[in-house]
């Protein structure tokens, strides 16, 4: 790349960054609600605490999901052209971390309410009726199957795979199978892995030590958005771009270290992540998983019950203004709201000159629909902070690959220095492993009759009472 190219492909970045905020927390804009800028000062220590912690991890290589934005993907660019050749339809079949940051990715950057070729569908529920009707509408000789395990023993992701497989037998025969199933788990272990091997599908690989919430950037998020026409180049250019943002003990300077101080300083119970725009609505579903399953813990990292972690909650601009914000602005003061605002959304729709004489609907005449959503997200802004609640805002030059590359990195950043902050560790997640094998006992799962004892215990305990 000459100088000139290298100038130009800087500024273009520079245009591109994404933007933090916090002015709708601080004590300046909030008074004696909002925090002192002295505070950062004081928690100096605690901040190179958690960045030389998560530096030492990084560099030993215990916390992979920082250096995917570096990853080679040639093999996953190239299963992923070539399946767009053999597919009319890609479906995911996997849940949790495994099919949030591909729904968030997808809903941002495929063009809305377009049926483009081939289209991706993420099946991750299991409610019979909308998985068999997903079934029913494919032409299954033009469909192909990613099934996305890091484990290989989700109950959900393995029964869904257990259907696909058989009706795939009973429709197209055996052979159908071996082209038409895609797996990605992990490279040596999980019960999906010898499966693989076996019948020798074709399959990508999670690398070790990425967990299922901090692998959008993983062929988990990359390979089926590739498959569905998204840049994986460019999202993953904005990772990196945010990385080198996401650097040093400095809040003013690092965008992450300084979202997750402030939550931590701020010591709000709930957070509500807020976007004002629909493109951008499943990064806040995305979000609330990575937030919720790493930071929600009983313990931290001493084994002193804690029962610490923010309650991460959605919403969508302008829709929940007539839903939420009523209760977000006089209700209790427990929340932080998260907003997600677009500068410069792709396209405009000009509200027409229209009935001079009503004065209620005449000022909306030559107003564009995109201002009127950017003034309302402003206008709750400021209400929020007459009342003195808390509020934020990142903003997007524009929706594209490399901005929501830059704001997701950001986002698992955030969450894991929000960890090292509340000493607990991110990256695991006890407390549905209980529910889980509650299921494997009632679905008689061998080793697990003991659980299934106590869900007939529990079930005793109910005997037919307080049930109206
Ligand atoms: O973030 C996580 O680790 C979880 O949400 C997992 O992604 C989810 O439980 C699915 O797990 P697996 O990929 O093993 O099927």
């Amino acid at each position: 790349m000459g100088q000139g190219q290298k100038k130009a492909d800087r500024a273009w970045r520079e245009a591109m960054t994404i933007h933090l905020d916090v002015n709708g927390m601080m004590a300046a804009m909030l008074g004696e609600a909002g925090i002192q800028e002295d505070t950062f000062a004081a928690l100096q220590p605690r901040l190179q605490a958690a960045d030389a912690a998560l530096q030492h991890a990084r560099q030993s290589g215990t916390l992979p999901f920082y250096d995917l934005p570096y990853q080679n993907i040639s093999g996953v660019q190239a299963l992923a052209e070539s399946v767009r050749q053999e597919c009319d339809a890609l479906v995911v079949l996997g849940i949790g971390g495994s099919a949030l940051g591909t729904r968030a990715l997808a809903r941002a950057l495929l063009p809305p309410f377009s049926v483009q070729t081939p289209v991706l569908h993420v099946a991750d529920n299991i409610d019979p009726a909308s998985f068999g009707a997903l079934l029913d509408s494919l032409d299954l000789s033009r469909t192909i199957f990613n099934v996305i395990s890091k484990s290989g023993e989700t109950a959900e992701t393995m029964a869904q795979f257990l259907i696909v497989r058989q009706l795939l037998q009973e429709k197209l025969g055996a052979g159908a199978v071996r082209q038409r199933i895609i797996v990605t788990t992990d490279a040596t272990s999980g019960y999906l892995r010898p499966l693989v091997d076996r019948e020798g599908w074709r399959d990508l690989i999670i690398p070790a030590g990425v967990g299922g919430r901090f692998s959008v950037f993983a062929p988990v998020g990359l390979f089926p958005t590739a498959v569905a026409g998204i840049n994986i180049e460019e999202l993953l250019a904005g990772a990196a771009w945010m990385d080198t943002r996401c650097r040093g003990t400095e809040v003013w300077q690092n965008p992450a270290l300084l979202f997750a101080a402030l939550q931590f300083v701020a010591a709000k119970p709930i957070l509500v992540m807020m976007p004002y725009s629909d493109a951008l609505a499943e990064v806040s579903e995305w979000f609330c998983q990575l937030w919720a399953e790493s930071l929600g813990k009983e313990r931290d990292r001493q084994g002193r019950i804690v029962h610490t972690g923010q309650t991460p909650v959605r919403a969508l601009g302008t829709t929940d203004q007539h839903s939420q914000v009523q209760l977000y602005t006089e209700g209790p003061n427990d929340k932080v709201l998260v907003f997600l605002r677009v500068t410069d959304p792709e396209r405009e729709l000009t509200i027409p000159e229209s009935y001079p004489e009503v004065e209620g609907l005449h000022y909306l005449s030559g107003a564009g629909l995109g201002a009127l959503l950017r003034h309302e997200q402003r206008a709750t802004e400021i209400a929020l902070a007459k009342k003195g609640r808390m509020s934020c805002t990142f903003t997007l030059p524009v929706v594209n690959a490399f901005t929501l590359g830059q704001l997701l990195y950001l986002l698992e950043v955030a969450t894991a220095i929000a960890g090292e902050l509340y000493d607990v560790n991110a990256f695991d997640q006890p407390g549905v492993e209980e529910g889980k094998h509650l299921t494997y006992g009632m679905m008689g799962r061998a080793g697990f009759a003991e659980k299934d004892a106590e869900v007939r215990a529990w079930e005793e305990k109910r005997q037919g009472r307080f049930v109206v």
